[in-house]
């Protein structure tokens, strides 16, 4: 074959191969806009009839933030809801605007889930007789309130624990309570809420990050062995919502408030078991995941700015602290 000849064939083969790469990301990216659309906006025109699950909802972490956005928007669309959390005073107060703004019945059951396996007994008993169509495993705790290294988490021996009972054992304690009586009437709603702290590992928030990969993997397990029984797990992955947690970030074009994450949230069931919730954060998802890779969010260079950044903070988030427990007072 002369040189021409070669020359030619070689720009043939790499013509189809662009060709091929090229239609390749056509259609990936096509098919994911087209499923963005469908999950963040078709899913706010003809959202799914969440009373059709069942009459009550039960909700983990339900007297503040997220949780809290998500007990009153259950409320708004039908259902039912059982509050549970630490403190009994707010959860009566949340009962109290749920049943005189809503018409609907609720149920408080008091508990700490930092306790560990002892709480799970007695919150059986309170759930016995309802017929419960949702339960939404909100409650989540982070170790520190600010970004720190592992060594630096304030009264580790007790506090770790009590992260690993709050985020990881509720989940799947609550799931184990509600999901029988799920599958005998082969209908129900599991929602837990993980985070994007999950979705790449995130140093500085290691404890926090390794649980809310733990709510992940579970979820979406859980989704693919229960579904063809009629259950339907769905994992949220929110970025940024302004709560408590959070310190009550101002709300901006990226930081979402709880309420309006909650509705965006819910109006998602049905369209999709692994989502961030809205439109906001899964474009936050998609520009962090290209923008800011593993290999750069693992190096020491990142990790550093990370604790550069967390001390010129500090101040800020003291200050914040100490206003959120002053307006909880
Ligand atoms: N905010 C965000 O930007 C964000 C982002 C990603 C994921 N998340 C996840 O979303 C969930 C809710 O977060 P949030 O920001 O709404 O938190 P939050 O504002 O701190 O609210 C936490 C809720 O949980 C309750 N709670 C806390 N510790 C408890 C315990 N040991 N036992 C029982 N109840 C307890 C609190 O009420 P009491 O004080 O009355 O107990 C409160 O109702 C968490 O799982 C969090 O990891 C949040």
């Amino acid at each position: 074959m002369g040189d021409a000849a070669e020359l030619e064939l070689s720009v043939w083969v790499l013509s189809v191969i662009g060709a091929i790469t090229a239609l390749y990301y056509l259609l990936k990216w096509s098919w994911l806009c087209w499923r963005g659309f469908k999950v963040y906006v078709v899913s706010e025109f003809w959202p799914v009839d969440l009373r059709s699950y069942g009459q009550w909802a039960v909700v983990t972490g339900a007297t503040s933030g997220i949780g809290r956005a998500y007990a009153i928007e259950l409320a708004k669309r039908g259902l039912d809801i059982v509050l549970i959390s630490r403190c009994e005073d707010k959860l009566h107060a949340v009962a109290t605007e749920i049943e005189s703004s809503y018409g609907r019945q609720t149920r408080v059951i008091q508990t700490d889930f930092t306790e560990g396996h002892s709480i799970y007994p007695a919150i059986k008993d309170k759930l016995a007789d309802l017929e419960i169509g949702i339960l939404v495993n909100n409650v989540g705790m982070n170790y520190a309130g600010m970004l720190v290294h592992f060594l630096d988490v304030p009264d580790p021996e007790r506090r770790i624990t009590q992260v690993i009972n709050c985020n990881i054992l509720s989940v799947t304690q609550m799931t184990r309570l509600v999901l029988p009586r799920m599958v005998e009437r082969s209908k129900g709603l599991i929602i837990n809420i993980s985070s994007e702290a999950a979705s790449q590992p995130q140093p500085m928030l290691t404890v926090y990050s390794a649980t809310k990969i733990f709510v992940t993997y579970f979820s979406r397990c859980l989704n693919s062995e229960y579904r063809s029984h009629g259950v339907e797990v769905q994992c949220v992955t929110p970025f940024v919502v302004s709560t408590n947690m959070t310190h009550n970030i101002a709300v901006n074009l990226l930081v979402k408030s709880a309420p309006s994450f909650a509705r965006d949230a819910l109006n998602t069931v049905g369209y999709s078991c692994y989502t961030s919730g809205c439109l906001t954060h899964a474009l936050q998802h998609i520009a962090l995941s290209i923008l800011f890779p593993d290999w750069l969010r693992l190096s020491s260079f990142c990790v550093e700015q990370t604790e550069r950044f967390a001390r010129t903070k500090q101040n800020w988030i003291k200050e914040s602290v100490a206003q959120t427990a002053k307006k909880e007072e």
